[in-house]
């Protein structure tokens, strides 16, 4: 036997040195079989695979078409609009609504002109008829299937030559030619490979929606992400009527961008103004309040951080986050502590992003610690004064990006107040700018009168 024979999983791919009745990767019983290694098979014919200088390259390469949808929020994380022959894969938590805004999705770029079909796997055509109805969407061209063997979906795509397929969703969908469940990781792997693969080809973009599951039964969208050219995440509280739209990977444009939505009885409503929605409960300033001027992807965003402490009757006292990190949460305590004199010990932590939007950038450290110092001391911070800033294990503050468009939207919402750390460009603002080199300064300077 060759030295370099291997032996591989018909089920999952993944490779073995030796044959074994079971695959260790994904389980399966009697899938292992010998490949022959590809250095033995007969060479490729063309010249396929050949390398090309990237200096002869630059000239030739054109951006592809893309089509607007209308749907603005929609458009922006996408990278201004969905890029020709893409594959896209829309993640979230069941029942969130990634059926109904690809559905509304859908119908909008139907009616402007974009050959559209939508293929649930998991409801009945008459039930996504339904919806649409209850989305007053019926007037749109776009057109349904209710399928999910794959071999069916493939030769409808290859007659029907859509430009835009939509396929809700991938964990339903299943290959006649594997012995794993429909749901299964080789299943949702295969599917995602096979659906790509066809629409790159024939030049259709391709939509998958991957439900987020906890079960490991189930293969969630992370078996698939690496496969497509964007990844889009809708999330939001079940408690909420908000949703947000998040770009984690674009090939076609920034990563991270976000769109906001709103669930109503007749379907998502975009937000155009997500800092006076995730402001507008506000009321008189409260200790523990704090306004942090963010940015997500490349638009400003304002939001409030609340904290809540209080003397802990546990040995260990509590820290519990929702909307933001929680290990970060932890640093900026350790940081407070050390570099201001500012101690936690013994109470409980509460902190909360108001409005359901959860944050990432490390620009919200120091609006965090300003609610968290604010709760402490029981004090209110000035309601006029929006916060930014990252916190280095120094305690000193780190310039954010695009202080400019931070201060813009401030100003438009009606502050009169930025506390952020130094920079050395000018900026042409009306905000007044109290500008801070590290925390036990902003600690002085905002608390340490009372
Ligand atoms: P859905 O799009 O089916 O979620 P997913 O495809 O992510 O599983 O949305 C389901 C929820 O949305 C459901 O709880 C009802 C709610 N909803 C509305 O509030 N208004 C509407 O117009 C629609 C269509 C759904
Ligand atoms: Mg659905």
């Amino acid at each position: 036997m060759p030295k370099d024979t291997a032996f591989r999983c018909t089920a999952c791919g993944a490779s073995h040195s030796k044959w074994s009745g079971q695959c260790e990767t994904c389980g399966a019983w009697n899938t292992i079989e010998e490949a022959q290694p590809l250095s033995e098979r007969p060479k490729a014919l063309s010249g396929r695979g050949k390398a090309i200088p990237l200096t002869d390259l630059a000239t030739k390469a054109e951006a592809p078409p893309r089509t607007i949808s209308g749907v603005e929020e929609l458009d922006r994380v996408l990278g201004g609009g969905l890029t020709a022959a893409s594959a896209t894969l829309l993640g979230g938590d069941p029942g969130i609504g990634k059926s109904t805004l690809l559905l509304q999705a859908a119908a909008r770029f139907a009616r402007g002109g974009l050959k559209t079909l939508y293929i649930s796997g998991e409801e009945a055509t008459a039930q996504v008829q339904m919806r649409a109805e209850r989305l007053g969407l019926t007037e749109s061209p776009v057109a349904l299937a209710s399928e999910t063997n794959l071999r069916d979906i493939l030769t409808t795509l290859d007659q029907e030559r859509p430009q835009l397929a939509v396929i809700d969703s991938i964990q339903t969908m299943w290959l006649d030619t594997l012995d794993a469940a429909p749901g299964s990781v080789s299943q949702v792997r295969a599917a995602a490979h096979e659906l790509t693969n066809f629409a790159k080809t024939r030049g259709i973009s391709v939509i998958l929606v991957g439900h987020v599951t906890k079960d490991g039964q189930i293969a969630g969208p992370r078996v698939v992400e690496h496969m497509v050219d964007t990844v889009l995440y809708f999330e939001g509280d079940r408690g909420h009527q908000f949703r947000l739209l998040r770009s984690v990977k674009n090939r076609f444009g920034p990563a991270s961008e976000i769109g906001v939505f709103e669930m109503t009885g007749r379907g998502l409503a975009e937000v155009k103004n997500p800092s006076a929605l995730f402001l507008s409960h506000r009321g008189t300033p409260a200790p523990g309040s704090a306004v942090f001027a963010g940015i997500e992807g490349t638009r400003p965003v304002l939001c409030e951080f609340q904290a809540l402490v209080a003397p802990s009757p546990h040995a260990n006292p509590r820290r519990t986050v929702v909307g933001w990190d929680g290990s970060r949460l932890a640093m900026i305590l350790a940081v407070l502590e050390a570099r201001a004199g500012v101690p936690f010990t013994g109470l409980d932590v509460y902190l909360n992003v108001a409005g359901g939007m959860r944050v990432t950038e490390p620009a919200a450290d120091l609006a965090v610690a300003a609610a968290l110092i604010s709760a402490r001391e029981d004090a209110a911070l000035p309601a006029t004064h929006v916060i930014w800033g990252e916190i280095s294990l120094s305690g000193a503050l780190r310039p954010a990006p695009q202080t400019e468009n931070r201060l813009k939207e401030a100003q438009k919402l009606g502050f009169s107040t930025a506390i952020a750390p130094e920079t050395k460009k000018p900026v042409q603002t009306g905000l007044k700018m109290r500008q801070m080199a590290d925390v036990s300064d902003f600690v002085e300077a905002i608390f340490g009168s009372r």
